[in-house]
């Protein structure tokens, strides 16, 4: 794949936690903390392809705009699945 092409799932996903679908609930929730400037540590659960990583970016994008990738290390579980090299 070239630098010059990106995956759907990259392409398309939200970056704004506005744009994030359902999830009212943790979204309201989230954004009280931007509001107030205190973001705790977050797990967020559920099945795959439902919008951990997208929320958690978003938080990212949010708080540091166009600086969010500087300010970021994505470590995602989601690429590494089960394989073990012990
Ligand atoms: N609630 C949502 N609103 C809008 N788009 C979503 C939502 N959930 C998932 N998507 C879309 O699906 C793609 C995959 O979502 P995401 O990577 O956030 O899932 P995930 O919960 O982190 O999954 P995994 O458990 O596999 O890591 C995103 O690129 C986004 O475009
Ligand atoms: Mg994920």
């Amino acid at each position: 794949m070239s630098s010059e092409e990106v995956l759907w799932v990259e392409k398309y996903r939200p970056t704004r936690i506005d744009d994030i679908i359902d999830q009212d609930h943790v979204k309201a929730r989230v954004k009280e903390m931007l509001a107030n400037g205190n973001i705790p540590h977050l797990l967020f659960f559920g099945p795959p392809g439902t919008g951990k990583t997208t929320m958690a970016l978003a938080i990212a994008h949010e708080l540091y705009g166009d600086a969010w990738r500087e300010n970021t290390l994505e470590l995602n579980a989601s690429d590494e699945r089960g394989h073990c090299d012990d």
